[in-house]
């Protein structure tokens, strides 16, 4: 199937790692010319080299996004070295851990800061490159099943993950008249590089709600993320949508069945 990313320049914030890195080698696979950009060079610069000796295209950019004059030089920048940008992924954000009684506001910014703020930003700049040159274009940003649901010990990251999902809603309102669509792929529970490591107690414990009983992989998510970047959804724009194996599916007050196979 021709997803239609051929040739097509997406930008992906954070794509040096984890989910950032199974997007830019799955749209890179699929024809995009990616701008992998990271705030670790060497990682994004390891990314691009490896697509490209696969025969794709892509190049390596270094941009803090909490640096608000530094993301938008490095898109300007982008814009100008690589080309003029259909679509973009945000796939950076981290969560600090503790209970809302004893956050301290400078911990309750950050995670505002690095999930939230930095989307805004970065997705007006592209958004205003595509309406002065009368081209739409397609953003995603990553979110999280805790912006949809309670994120009891990481409050202000779920407060954060839970904002994408309104400002995605009213971007898709205010920008669908230039032909930009914006949604959020919301991950539930994913394998990557940097996730705690529970044990296998709490590993277990975590997996008796997932109905598919096991972790997603960074190419679930990467998946979703692509078919909201490509062709394969040109209607749908202000959605979120959960890559959870089917968590948010549950009912807290009915157990999950337990796999039984009619007679
Ligand atoms: N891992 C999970 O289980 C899970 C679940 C739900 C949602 N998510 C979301 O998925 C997204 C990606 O998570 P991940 O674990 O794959 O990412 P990650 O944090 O492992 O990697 C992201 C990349 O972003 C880069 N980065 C971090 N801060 C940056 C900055 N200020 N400027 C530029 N680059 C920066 C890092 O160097 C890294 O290479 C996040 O938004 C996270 O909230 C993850």
């Amino acid at each position: 199937m021709n997803f239609g990313l051929d040739g097509k320049r997406i930008l992906v914030l954070g794509g040096g790692l984890g989910i950032g890195e199974a997007t830019v080698r799955l749209i890179a696979a699929e024809g995009a010319h990616v701008a992998v950009v990271d705030r670790e060079l060497e990682r994004a610069k390891a990314v691009a080299d490896a697509v490209t000796a696969r025969g794709g295209t892509a190049a390596a950019f270094c941009i803090d996004v909490l640096d608000d004059d530094a993301l938008v030089a490095g898109i300007a920048q982008i814009e100008r070295d690589f080309g003029p940008l259909d679509g973009m992924a945000t796939v950076i954000g981290m969560a600090a851990w503790g209970s809302l009684i004893d956050i301290d506001m400078a911990t309750w910014d950050a995670d505002q800061n690095r999930n939230l703020r930095y989307f805004f930003l970065a997705a007006r700049e592209v958004a205003r490159s595509m309406m002065t040159r009368r081209v739409g274009g397609s953003i995603v940003c990553v979110g999280s099943v805790n912006g949809i649901r309670s994120a009891p010990n990481h409050g202000a990251y779920g407060a954060a993950k839970a904002g994408l999902i309104n400002l995605v809603a009213t971007m898709a309102t205010e920008w669908s008249p230039f032909g930009i669509r914006v949604n959020v792929v919301a991950p539930g529970p994913i394998v990557t590089p940097r996730i705690p490591h529970t044990g296998e107690e709490g590993e277990r414990k975590m997996m008796v709600n997932v109905p598919m009983h096991r972790r997603g992989s960074v190419e679930d998510i990467a998946k979703a993320i692509a078919f909201f970047l490509s062709d394969l959804s040109p209607y749908i724009t202000g959605q979120t949508l959960a890559v959870d194996g089917g968590s948010l599916a549950t009912n807290p007050f009915i157990p999950l069945a337990d796999g039984h196979v009619p007679a």
